[in-house]
């Protein structure tokens, strides 16, 4: 299987990801790393690794529609079979979502359905929670929404501060997520409705 990763920042969880293939415990090959940002440090560590980029800019097409068809044209040339989203800041459009039904894998840093959004850590954090954590999931057409894969909590320590809090979840995502996308390769994920089944390998 091939599978891209999108990311608009960072790319610290692309990195996991590098690292989880190179290290042969996801079984599929990371073919292209897509990104909507020029100035993403994700499209460095990706040509560092030796890994294929794309990067379209929103402002370039007059719809969202218009800009998802073009990314979905690409992956579909290079073969794609499923996509992993690592801090990817944009809200898929349900055409993209249709052309991957059950294939876009997501990594969000609290324990949904609480704090959806693009400042998961932060709303938390602000909101006083004792304990957070991390969600990884398939994507559906509503935003941090879709079937749940695997979720891990994290305490808030009294002497937490908002970056000891975003280091603890960076650290349990790096983790979390890559051991999601191998057994999503394996095959071993089985949705039922909103739950999701993890097989036996
Ligand atoms: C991660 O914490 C990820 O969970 C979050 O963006 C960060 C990206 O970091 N994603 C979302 O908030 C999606 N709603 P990275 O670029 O270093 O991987």
């Amino acid at each position: 299987m091939k599978f891209a990763v999108f990311a608009s920042g960072q790319g610290s969880n692309l990195q996991a990801i590098i690292e989880a293939v190179q290290r042969g415990e996801i079984k599929a090959e990371l073919a292209v790393v897509f990104s909507d940002n020029r100035k993403a440090h994700a499209l460095k560590r990706a040509q560092e690794a030796g890994i294929k980029t794309l990067c379209l800019c929103r402002k370039d097409y007059a719809t969202k529609q218009s800009y998802d068809r073009s990314i979905v044209i690409h992956l579909k040339e290079e073969g794609i079979d499923f996509i992993a989203l690592a801090g990817y800041m944009r809200i898929l459009t349900p055409f993209f979502v249709k052309e991957f039904p059950k294939r876009i894998l997501n990594v969000h840093p609290s324990l949904l359905p609480s704090f959806k959004g693009a400042e998961g850590i932060k709303d938390s954090f602000t909101y006083g929670v004792k304990v957070t954590g991390v969600t990884i999931h398939f994507v559906d057409e509503k935003m941090d929404h879709g079937p749940i894969i695997l979720q891990e909590a994290v305490k808030v320590s009294e002497e937490e501060t908002l970056e000891s809090l975003t280091e603890k979840i960076h650290k349990v995502e790096h983790r979390l997520y890559p051991k999601a996308i191998a057994l999503f390769a394996d095959g071993r994920l089985k949705i039922k409705g909103r739950k999701v089944e993890i097989l036996n390998g």
